[in-house]
């Protein structure tokens, strides 16, 4: 037989009366990336995949072909996405660029590095007595290159992780990044942020209106992102 949670998860889309993203192709970045600073030792952050893994969902539950390209997460990704699995932001944003070009929908939601080690040892390092100075540069920005080459009809959607001036940093990355729709969300707190099964945050359009919302479930959340998704297709 196969996994029960295979067939819970093929069973969603096909009970579902809304199949409002049927025929749509949706894009999704998902988890974080691990730069590494030696072969055993990498730079990360927290993000666990949950949010991406419901949003993913919903899109499926939607009638959506969903690809996700993921970091390495500890939450499993829902069993009808195709998942292409990359480990670093230059590797993300080698398949996002391409996968990008044929997406209705392309959506930010990975926690990408912004900055890699420079030159990376090709052996482990050792401890000097003196300690150790790593020289950082830039990634790629991946949605801000799918944004900038957007073609129309396309909607690209971004997430803003932020533990100050929410809406203002959020707008900027509106812009920045040319995005049709940004969720800015409260990290760092105990109910909304990296890991949490809930967030809280607010959800801005390219004309700069916000819509507030309380602290939400994640799949809450991919809900009524994916109603504005297609609101913005229309
Ligand atoms: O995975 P979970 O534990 O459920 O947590 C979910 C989440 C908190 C990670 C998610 O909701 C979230 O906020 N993701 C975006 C985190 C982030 O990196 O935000 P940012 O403000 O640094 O980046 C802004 C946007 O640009 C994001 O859409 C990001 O995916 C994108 N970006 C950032 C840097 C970069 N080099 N390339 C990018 O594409």
């Amino acid at each position: 037989m196969a996994d029960p949670q295979a067939v819970l998860e093929a069973a969603f889309p096909l009970l579902s009366d809304r199949h409002d993203l049927a025929g749509k192709r949706v894009v999704l970045t998902s988890g974080g990336t691990h730069e590494p600073i030696d072969p055993v030792r990498f730079i990360a952050n927290r993000s666990s995949g949950k949010m991406g893994r419901a949003i993913a969902m919903e899109a499926l539950v939607r009638g959506a072909d969903v690809t996700v390209v993921t970091g390495p997460v500890v939450t499993p990704l829902p069993h009808g996405a195709h998942v292409i699995e990359v480990e670093t932001a230059v590797e993300m944003a080698e398949a996002c660029v391409s996968l990008a070009q044929d997406a209705d929908v392309f959506i930010g939601c990975a926690a990408v590095a912004d900055y890699r080690v420079d030159k990376a040892g090709g052996q482990k390092r050792k401890r000097t007595g003196k300690g150790l100075t790593l020289n950082l540069v830039e990634n790629p920005d991946i949605l801000g290159l799918v944004g900038a080459v957007k073609q129309s009809g396309q909607v690209v959607v971004g997430f803003a992780a932020e533990t100050r001036d929410l809406v203002k940093n959020a707008k900027t990355k509106v812009k920045k990044k040319h995005l049709d729709l940004i969720l800015a969300c409260t990290v760092g707190e105990a109910e909304s942020g990296f890991g949490a099964p809930t967030l809280k945050g607010a959800f801005i359009d390219r004309e700069g209106h916000v819509d507030k919302l309380p602290v939400l479930p994640k799949e809450e959340l991919a809900e009524h992102l994916i109603d504005r998704v297609v609101a913005l297709m229309r």
